[in-house]
């Protein structure tokens, strides 16, 4: 960074390719120091907002800021930005070195700052020792920390990735995002980074922004969008989930809704949206996790009795998959009892929930 970090700032930023809207309207602000993840399905516009950010594309429509200034007339070499994509788009024939240090030669920075500077970039992306080799002699991983270290020896005010671990196989991919954020804080620099793994948003994020269709459907911190998450399509993109059907009856005394669970008729109370009124359609959200087998009666839990259809052992964990009246219910348990202390299939259960536990929210659209 050239001096204290900067934030990035997009208002009503719209893009359009013909008559296809990438972006629609949309409104971000990351901090200064920020790590913010664009998630979203393929097509919902994180890497044509990127692009936008680098000054790679410009908006339809709206205003993008950078350190408070307006950038929507910089081109993109003016603005101070790093960025890392999937592919590595390194120089073939240039040595390790070379590539990191093209951008400094570019801007004519005296022999002896560049050598410093790379040595630095190369020490904090763990490559040192690594100068003289072409990329074809690197494994993906360390291909993809020269790009990081390019990205950084630059000293930019802004690193944007676009999805930069996709092609790494998962172990590495881990080990990579966590680098990455020891990395980002470290050097305290504004990051926006574009994935389509949920995994790596919760992993990377100071905050996640999902994205659908060219919007942002929600915003928050890793925990408020997998505890809190604002719709069905948010809660099913971040994590696995029970839906259970349920009617709106009416409003509890506290302001929370009661609901009756289709089928099976049960009553509860539940902290709802506003806007829901008596013969309403929801949903009730559960994590797996927050299900407990057969738990002890009177613990202040909702207590369902079922069978249990179907057992996935994922050696950390178990998925019992339990058919109840109240429809079907994944339970998540952990694996301390080892794998015989597992129900089977066939087995009678009685699972157990906190009300507050669930999250509710409007049926998905096309259900
Ligand atoms: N150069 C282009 N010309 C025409 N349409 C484009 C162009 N680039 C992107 N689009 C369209 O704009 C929309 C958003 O694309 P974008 O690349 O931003 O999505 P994305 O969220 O990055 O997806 P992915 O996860 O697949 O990378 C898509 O419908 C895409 O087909
Ligand atoms: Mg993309």
């Amino acid at each position: 960074m050239s001096g204290p970090a900067k934030g990035v700032a997009l208002s009503g930023v719209a893009k359009w390719y013909g008559k296809v809207p990438a972006v629609r309207g949309l409104d971000l602000e990351v901090a200064p120091g920020e790590m913010v993840s664009l998630l979203g399905p393929s097509g919902c516009g994180k890497t044509t907002t990127l692009r936008m950010v680098a000054g790679l594309e410009a908006p339809d429509a709206g205003e993008i800021r950078i350190g408070g200034t307006r950038a929507n007339e910089v081109p993109p070499w003016r603005r101070n930005i790093g960025m890392v994509f999937q592919s590595y788009a390194l120089f073939p024939h240039k040595s390790v070195a070379e590539n990191i240090a093209y951008g400094l030669v570019m801007r004519r920075l005296p022999r002896a700052e560049v050598a410093a500077r790379v040595a630095d970039a190369m020490r904090q992306v763990q490559l040192q020792g690594l100068d003289e080799r072409v990329p074809s002699q690197l494994s993906g991983g360390q291909r993809q920390r020269v790009a990081l270290a390019r990205a950084l020896v630059t000293r930019p005010d802004v690193l944007l990735f676009d999805e930069p671990l996709a092609a790494l196989d998962r172990k590495l991919r881990e080990r990579m995002q966590v680098e990455i954020r020891q990395l980002q804080r470290a050097v305290g620099i504004t990051t926006i980074f574009v994935t389509h793994d949920q995994d790596e948003a919760l992993t990377l994020s100071d905050r996640i922004v999902v994205m659908e269709g060219g919007r942002i459907v929600q915003s928050g911190t890793p925990g408020e969008i997998y505890e809190r998450p604002g719709s069905h399509f948010v809660s099913d993109f971040i994590g696995m989930m029970n839906a259970l059907r349920a009617t709106v009856t009416g409003r509890a005394e506290d302001g929370g809704l009661r609901v009756r669970l289709e089928p099976g008729g049960r009553e509860l109370a539940v902290a709802g949206p506003a806007g829901m009124a008596a013969g309403d359609g929801v949903e009730l959200m559960l994590r797996p996790e927050k299900v407990r087998l057969n738990p002890p009666a009177g613990a202040g839990l909702i207590h369902v009795g079922g069978t249990v259809a179907h057992v996935v052992y994922l050696g950390a964990v178990t998925y019992l998959h339990v058919g109840t009246p109240d429809g079907l219910v994944i339970a998540m348990l952990p694996n301390a009892g080892g794998d015989a202390a597992a129900p089977r299939q066939g087995d009678a259960v009685t699972l157990g929930w906190r009300a507050a536990d669930m999250v509710c929210f409007a049926p998905p659209r096309d259900a």
